[in-house]
């Protein structure tokens, strides 16, 4: 039976109800505050690594990570002092400064069993798990992050000894992490078997779910991680196998070894994998490829190449994860010279998140071309080839628009204003300049600091209230 309004309603006048507007003020302030509330703890997820709007993000960050690992250095050969001496070396050589937060042990800490209740146990070069949860605090007493190594098989990937995986205890042991101040998980697949997209997103379901904010960063390159680990929670994926510290490796095949026997990728040969091409459309906020540590400072590579290995893992937004011993670094020294250099960091960390990618190869000539958030494009060239190169190009290449465009040349520290619209320059054997064009013409948008909203919608709203009231 239809409900029938009572005759009188619609043909009286409404009496003026105050309740109406105290109920609509009410209301009005109730949004405002409620938006204010949300931006606030916006801010403070966003600065504790957590935010509240996309929950792939939750255990991650917004930039490509930064940091340190052991294992290119220092293989097996590491003990908790060890570690905590490069984490003082960080907080004080300019790295943490740059940004450098994470400090990550690579396989080396586990042990051949778990505890009788199936927990992870750590070994005496780390003193065990009391050593561990110390070695975590000391970490972030310098201000920075810590990182953990395991692997979703039975065993991890050192061949050499045996160390237990993760493999039926997940959510066991990232609640051990958690509790151990774990701030970074390297999970490295080695012969885990399953599909590995669901084995990722049991990760990041498990980190969630203990609530501590926690990269994840996995190693499955041939599963094509790309395609499914943005979606999956996944903070970084890397894409192939290890890289050693040459140039390339002689031959491009088996035969060259370094290290235990385990790597055979120079830098070249990394960068060259299809992989990396195919996993550019797959980065963005959160979700990066990784094409595997820094080289630089290690000594195999030549000063060219440490200055093109930096420049061509900015141009890639890349996670910076330096491999060397930070000890060494100086400050005058060339992996100071190289990894603390503020504006090609600038290009790596840009908010708009971009994997750059060459807009021209010519025997050997290598053109890329990474759009950045402020509208100018950081252009690279690198040249591969054995002699010195003049390499050229023109701003119709990397839709540019033409005119007054300021220059920079990231290396050198110089900047030009010109109106050829092209630019050429003479880049060394395994070389690489990095410029940055800015369209002078060109209105920059600016991108909000790292992680803040774009329109600060609680803030205006509060602040219309507050001058509406003052009225
Ligand atoms: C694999 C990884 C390396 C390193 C070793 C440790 O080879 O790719 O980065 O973690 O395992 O055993």
């Amino acid at each position: 039976m239809p409900i029938v309004p009572p005759a009188h309603s619609s043909s009286r006048p409404r009496p003026y109800r105050p309740s109406l507007w105290r109920a609509f003020v009410t209301l009005a302030i109730c949004i405002a505050v409620g938006l204010s509330v949300a931006w606030f703890t916006n801010i403070q997820n966003v600065q504790s690594g957590l935010t509240g709007t996309d929950p792939t993000l939750g255990d991650g960050f917004h930039h490509p990570a930064m940091g340190w690992n052991h294992y290119n250095h220092f293989l097996n050969a590491v003990d908790a002092p060890t570690i905590l001496a490069v984490a003082k070396a960080m907080a004080h050589n300019g790295m943490k400064a740059a940004g450098y937060t994470y400090v990550n042990i690579d396989d080396s800490w586990e042990t051949d069993h778990r505890a009788p209740d199936g927990s992870l146990l750590v070994n005496s070069a780390f003193g065990g798990v009391a050593g561990m949860k110390q070695l975590a605090s000391q970490i972030h007493a310098l201000g920075l992050k810590f990182g953990i190594y395991t692997s979703p098989a039975a065993r991890t990937c050192d061949p050499n000894v045996y160390h237990v995986g993760s493999e039926g205890h997940v959510l066991q042991d990232v609640q051990s992490f958690a509790d151990w101040g774990v701030d970074y998980i390297k999970l490295d697949y080695c012969s885990a078997t399953g599909d590995p997209a669901t084995i990722a997103r049991a990760w990041h379901d498990a980190i969630v779910k203990v609530g501590r904010p926690m990269v994840l960063s996995i190693n499955v390159y041939w599963a094509q991680p790309w395609t499914w680990a943005p979606a999956a929670g996944v903070n970084m994926w890397r894409t192939g196998p290890d890289i050693c510290e040459i140039w390339t490796a002689p031959q491009r095949d088996n035969s060259y070894r370094c290290y235990d026997g385990n790597s055979t990728r120079g830098v070249l040969d990394v960068v060259e994998n299809p992989n990396v091409l195919a996993s550019a459309a797959a980065v963005s906020q959160g979700h990066y490829s990784d094409p595997d540590m820094l080289e630089i400072g290690n000594g195999g590579l030549s000063y060219t190449e440490e200055q093109a290995q930096f420049s061509i893992w900015c141009m890639l937004a890349a996670p910076l994860i330096a491999g060397n011993d930070p000890r060494q670094m100086t400050g005058t020294d060339d992996a100071s010279r190289f990894m603390l250099q503020r504006d090609l960091i600038a290009i790596d960390q840009d908010a708009a998140n971009i994997q750059g990618k060459p807009f021209r190869t010519d025997q050997g000539l290598e053109y890329w071309v990474k759009p950045l958030a402020d509208g100018s494009k950081a252009v690279m060239l690198l040249n591969t080839d054995a002699n010195a190169q003049t390499m050229r190009f023109n701003w119709n290449e990397i839709g540019l628009p033409g005119g007054a465009t300021t220059v920079r040349d990231l290396w050198a520290g110089t900047s030009q204003v010109t109106t050829n619209n092209q630019f050429s320059a003479t880049v060394p054997s395994h070389g690489a300049i990095v410029l940055r064009l800015t369209a002078q013409a060109h209105q920059a948008w600016q991108a909000p600091p790292a992680g803040q909203p774009v329109m600060d919608v609680g803030v205006s709203l509060v602040g219309i209230l507050t001058e509406r009231r003052a009225r």
